[in-house]
């Protein structure tokens, strides 16, 4: 109220002296006071200028602060998500409700929980052998991951609504925040969906695990990446802009273009090792061939095509899964290895460089972790790190990115 009151004062100001001098320059009236008077007009401008600028960027600030809270929010379900899948903790609830489920109380309602778990091919086929006490603690890690999902609703909406109603999202941001809602909204169901493929009776033979489809599993990751990704851009745009520099020579200019559209490659790819990634850990393809860097003394395993049709190998079959997975990780580094390089001989915005820096130190810690991973034959605090490292790494890829988008054209 009080910006808009100054902003209407200064603009009647403005007219004031712009009839002023229409009337004197017509009369041939002193110049010089006309003079001064136009430098109180400049002064005006400014004023309301820095006015406008100020409340631009303070709700530039409020906005990017909320967007960090939000992608820092979905950063975690993806870490406490992939402590519930290694604890084998997921299909411990077998009923979804869109505002909660209720928690338990009394013996009497524990025991009732436990029963309707008892019905579904999880505790029949591994776990009949299951104490109350075990079932509350997976049960307790699938509640805490639903909760922590609604809670980033929540924190959405709810400031989302009031930066939305206070006028503090530019036009293009309003679009962007409607995608970013959807997004939560399907993130939310297709849990449920993927949890829902655990429960089926559809695990026959005594051999078969129950347990989620990959396909739904690399599904739920993926789109917790996008989403994640897409804040966090956005982040960046309100709170980190990209610097703008001064190129003078074509070849130059066009050399930093190309870098750029190398970066991004790399990013793309960061991301599909991270989707291979989930088909390995949806089939528990990390528990076969735990040997680097060769499979069981072969460099190609010899089941690699052992399914029929050949097409199902690359995501049913954990031989090819783990093999693809192995190969992409391993190329991903590569990438990474030459766009460090290549950094190095570019003109790029100061930051770059050390983004640049950053990633090509998280590319070999990840790398580190996934075969530590697979060495020890999948411990949950260092599948844990390795599932979180791919997160951070496309984080760093993103940061690097977003500090190129102004090189000049
Ligand atoms: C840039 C490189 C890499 C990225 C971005 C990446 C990413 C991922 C992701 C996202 C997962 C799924 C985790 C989950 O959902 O719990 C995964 C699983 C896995 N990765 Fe990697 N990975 C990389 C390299 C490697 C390498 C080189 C190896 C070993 C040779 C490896 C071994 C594994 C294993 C064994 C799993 C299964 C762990 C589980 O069952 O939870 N990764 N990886």
């Amino acid at each position: 109220m009080l910006q808009l009151s100054r902003f209407c004062a200064l603009s009647t100001l403005r007219n004031t002296i712009l009839t002023k001098n229409a009337f004197k320059i017509r009369n041939f009236t002193s110049l010089t006071k006309i003079k001064h008077q136009n430098s109180l007009l400049a002064v005006s401008r400014r004023l309301v200028n820095n006015n406008v600028g100020n409340d631009t960027k303070k709700s530039q600030k409020k906005v990017g602060y909320w967007l960090a809270t939000c992608s820092g929010m979905v950063f975690g379900a993806v870490v406490l998500g992939g402590v519930t899948r290694l604890t084998e903790s997921g299909l411990s609830m077998v009923t979804w409700k869109l505002l909660g489920e209720k928690l338990p109380r009394t013996e009497q309602e524990w025991q009732q929980e436990f029963a309707k778990y008892q019905q579904y091919p999880e505790f029949k086929m591994k776990n009949h052998n299951m104490t109350l006490n075990e079932f509350k603690l997976i049960w307790y890690m699938e509640y805490a991951h639903r909760q922590w999902g609604r809670l980033i609703g929540a924190v959405f909406l709810i400031p989302g609504t009031y930066l939305w109603i206070k006028n503090h999202l530019s036009k293009p941001m309003k679009v962007r925040v409607v995608i970013f809602g959807a997004l939560i909204a399907a993130q939310g169901l297709l849990g449920w969906y993927m949890v829902k493929s655990g429960l089926e009776d559809r695990f026959q033979a005594q051999s078969d695990v129950p347990r989620v489809s990959q396909y739904r599993l690399a599904s739920h990751l993926g789109l917790a990446f996008v989403l994640y990704s897409l804040l966090l851009w956005s982040t960046l745009d309100h709170l980190l802009p990209a610097e703008t520099i001064q190129i003078a020579s074509g070849a130059i200019k066009k050399a930093s273009r190309g870098f750029r559209m190398f970066a991004h490659s790399t990013k793309g790819l960061i991301f599909l090792t991270a989707i291979s990634g989930a088909f390995v850990a949806g089939l528990d393809a990390g528990l076969v061939y735990n040997s680097f860097p060769k499979m069981a003394d072969r460099w190609i395993p010899e089941d690699v095509m052992a399914f029929k049709p050949k097409l199902m190998n690359f995501t049913e079959n954990p031989t090819t899964v783990q093999f693809d997975h192995r190969i992409l990780g391993t190329s991903t580094l590569g990438l990474i290895t030459v766009l460090w390089w290549l950094s190095r001989k570019r003109v790029l915005p100061r930051r770059a460089y050390y983004a640049a820096n950053v990633l090509i130190l998280m590319g070999y810690l990840q790398v580190a972790l996934g075969i530590t991973t697979l060495l020890t034959y999948v411990p949950v605090p260092v599948a844990a790190s390795h599932q979180s490292g791919s997160l951070l790494l496309l984080s760093t890829a993103i940061w690097l990115t977003h500090e190129l988008k102004k090189l000049p054209k």
